[in-house]
């Protein structure tokens, strides 16, 4: 009798249970709780030829809040980011042009991967090993970004191109020869482009060499967080996580001496508009700050925020070093992106990288790829509003 009870009592607590969910789960039906998430995209589209007659394409990456990064295999460059102000309007941060034209013309680097060397080389010539090595001198008597046809202006290799659920990625390679440019070796490289779903842009370098060589890459993006083309940058409040800064000759050489940026207007420890104190220094910005982080690991370099849209970007990095870049030579010559005319510090360079003219430096952090070593360096933009 008493298991009588118990097991209609078990029954009936089963069926109550199974009832319940059976009703939920017609529930669910009716009225679906998991709402489709939003994915990354990337699409593909031509952006003309060179006239070589190279194919070149333009890739856009998509990420689930409408972040648009847009990359050619032409330099490797990164044609134009677009990312909402504080009230969610969307605008382009980056200097370029609408169309491969602008790019194949002379133009100052806008958003190129620059190699193989970034920034400059001192009388352009070094040693390795008291080989003497001469480059072609593109900068007065100096060598600057890579030389006359530098990774900028070749058209890479498209890799490989994907979109996962987190993040969507553009992998470019390009073979510099041995000899090219006045380098020795031949340099297999390559540069990823990953944009995330936590609204970051990440770019990955990566190299390998025949014979012993120097490496620096970086990107040349020109960045107006206002929107491209939209007055000049030195409203911007910028932090550089960098307590020295390598200083300058006539020739935007460094003189090897690494000093402190404390009390001078190279000071950016705390965030400063970069106009406050830009009328101090000559010629304005254009130098190599010595990050506290001293590389190796990523590490925070830079946080930019921009008052009247409330953009922000932060930079961290493996690099040593970053180039600030007051935009100094932009002189209203160059009509950009929907007609608009770049006039100076119309946009500031953030450039990761290796000291200028390391090769003459042994003081700096060495520059130095050797057979069967792996230059891998990345550098990570990311973007907020506040
Ligand atoms: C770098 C250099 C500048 C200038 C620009 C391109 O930032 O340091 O001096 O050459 O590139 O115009």
């Amino acid at each position: 009798m008493r298991t009588r009870v118990l097991l209609n009592f078990v029954l009936a607590v089963t069926a109550v249970i199974m009832f319940g969910c059976e009703k939920k789960e017609a529930g669910a039906a009716e009225k679906p709780e998991v709402k489709e998430k939003k994915k990354m995209s990337i699409t593909k589209e031509s952006f003309g030829q060179t006239p070589d007659k190279q194919t070149v394409v333009l890739y856009t990456l998509t990420n689930p809040n409408g972040i648009k990064a847009k990359i050619t295999n032409y330099g490797a460059i990164l044609v134009s980011l677009e990312t909402p102000d504080r009230n969610g309007n969307f605008g382009d941060i980056i200097l370029g042009f609408d169309t491969l034209d602008g790019y194949l013309k002379e133009h100052p680097y806008f958003g190129v991967i620059v190699g193989r060397y970034a920034n400059r080389i001192g009388a352009a010539k070094f040693k390795l090993k008291d080989v003497e090595y001469k480059l072609a001198a593109n900068n007065g008597a100096n060598h600057l970004h890579g030389g006359i046809k530098g990774f900028d202006k070749v058209v890479w290799n498209v890799e490989d191109v994907k979109a996962a659920d987190d993040m969507a990625t553009v992998k470019l390679s390009y073979l510099s020869k041995d000899g090219e440019e006045g380098y020795p070796g031949s340099l297999n490289c390559s540069v990823i482009y990953t944009l995330t779903k936590d609204n970051e842009l990440r770019i990955d370098y990566e190299a390998k060499t025949d014979k012993t060589t120097v490496v620096n890459m970086t990107n040349h993006a020109y960045w107006n967080l206002a929107g491209q083309g939209n007055g000049d940058i030195l409203g911007h409040e910028l932090m550089l996580n960098a307590d020295k800064y390598t200083p300058v000759d006539e020739g935007l050489i460094p003189t090897g001496e690494i000093k402190e940026v404390k009390d001078s207007p190279m000071d950016f420890t705390k965030s400063m508009t970069i106009g406050s104190r830009i009328s101090q220094v000559t010629g304005g910005y254009d130098h190599n700050y010595v990050l506290n982080s001293g590389g190796g690991k990523l590490a925070l370099a830079a946080k930019v925020y921009e008052p009247t849209t409330g953009r922000v970007m932060e930079v961290t990095t493996t690099e040593p070093g970053i180039q600030l870049y007051s935009g100094n030579f932009l002189d209203g010559s160059i009509t950009g992106k929907s007609g608009k005319v770049y006039k100076k510090h119309y946009a500031f360079c953030l450039e990761t990288q290796h000291f200028p003219d390391s090769p003459n430096k042994p003081q700096f952090p060495s520059v130095v790829l050797k057979p069967g070593e792996k230059y891998q360096t990345v550098t990570v933009h990311k973007f907020s509003t506040k």
